[in-house]
């Protein structure tokens, strides 16, 4: 199987922070990822590094099987045909003095690729997510929150790159909207064969659209495995306890409830051992002491815990 992207005992600093803590990961060529966990556990660093927007404090990283160094990461005009990033917060990453047109036009212009064949491709994104054309002489903050994330969205897809990491793709449209995007998102993947991670925190968007997740805490990742076999049988107390937040996910399936309490302790001076002791209901004296290596369920699932539920 080709691997499209490709961390391996990968961290990333921000000073004395530690947002990524060794984290391998390995996504192919066509799969859809999903990457959940509590605000702040490092999802979007992870997103961005695996796309080259941060060098790595220890490990590497791998991108349509080239390896992310600092050449790479230069490497601009491949890196953006290669893999795009759909903002978490578009509206702070896009020009405020571009119109939305101007906006759309970006990328197509920066790789030389703006072409008919490129404008009939934005149309056509446009058009699946119900941006009219009247709207593109408009600047950023005179659409709405929802419109400027389509645009966002559009752009990002405009290039048609192999790999897209999609951060909160859904967040603040409405549902119908949510349900054309994810639409979308779908078409081109079975048309092109993209590969995406999607971040989110919507457990029913991740259970709809993807076929293995990733939970993170702490900035590491303490579970993965097929969607519908972890959202069922959760292994990592972490993972059930973030599902029964969700009762929507799957009612009644899971064995046990684990409510999450407390405060996310600080990413500056992680718990020792198993960095979720803190919290965990299932916590022993061997999870202060000792930190969890991720061990092979068999499956294709993996967890971080001494004593894993499923
Ligand atoms: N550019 C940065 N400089 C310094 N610290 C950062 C930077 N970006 C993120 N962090 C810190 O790194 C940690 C992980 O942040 P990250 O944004 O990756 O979390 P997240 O899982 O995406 O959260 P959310 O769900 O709120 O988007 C947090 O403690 C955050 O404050
Ligand atoms: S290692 Fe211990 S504290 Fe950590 S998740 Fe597993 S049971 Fe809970
Ligand atoms: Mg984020």
């Amino acid at each position: 199987m080709t691997m499209l992207a490709e961390a391996r005992n990968l961290s990333i600093d921000f000073g004395p922070l530690r947002a990524v803590s060794d984290v391998s990961i390995a996504i192919a060529a066509g799969e859809t990822v999903g990457l959940v966990g509590e605000s702040g556990s490092g999802k979007t660093t992870l997103g961005k590094a695996l796309i080259g927007l941060y060098p790595p404090a220890t490990g590497e990283v791998a991108l349509a099987g080239r390896s992310l160094d600092r050449a790479a990461r230069r490497d601009r005009l491949w890196r953006g045909r290669t893999a795009q990033l759909m903002f978490q917060d578009p509206l702070s990453s896009l020009s405020p003095r571009l119109t939305l047109r101007s906006l759309l036009a970006e990328p197509g212009r920066i790789h030389g690729l703006e072409t008919k064949a490129y404008w009939a491709r934005v149309k056509h994104l446009l058009a699946a997510m119900a941006i009219p054309e009247s709207l593109l002489g408009k600047y950023p903050h005179q659409v709405s929150g929802g419109q400027v994330r389509r645009v966002a969205i559009a752009r990002a897809l405009a290039l048609e790159p192999r790999f897209v990491v999609a951060d909160e793709p859904t967040a603040g449209l409405d549902v119908s909207v949510q349900g054309d995007l994810l639409n979308l998102l779908a078409e081109l993947q079975s048309r092109l064969g993209l590969t995406y991670l999607v971040v989110s925190h919507n457990l029913n968007v991740v259970r709809k659209i993807t076929g293995r997740v990733a939970v993170m805490y702490l900035g590491e990742i303490v579970e993965e495995g097929p969607t519908r076999a972890l959202f069922a049988r959760p292994a990592h107390p972490y993972t059930a306890a973030l599902l029964s937040a969700n009762p929507q996910v799957d009612p009644g399936r899971r064995r046990e409830k684990i409510v999450l309490e407390g405060e996310i302790p600080s990413p500056l001076k992680p718990p020792s051992g198993c960095r979720f002791h803190t919290r965990c209901p299932k916590a022993e004296a061997r999870c202060r002491a000792e930190h969890p290596e991720a061990t092979d369920l068999g499956e294709g699932r993996r967890v971080r815990c001494h004593f894993p539920l499923a």
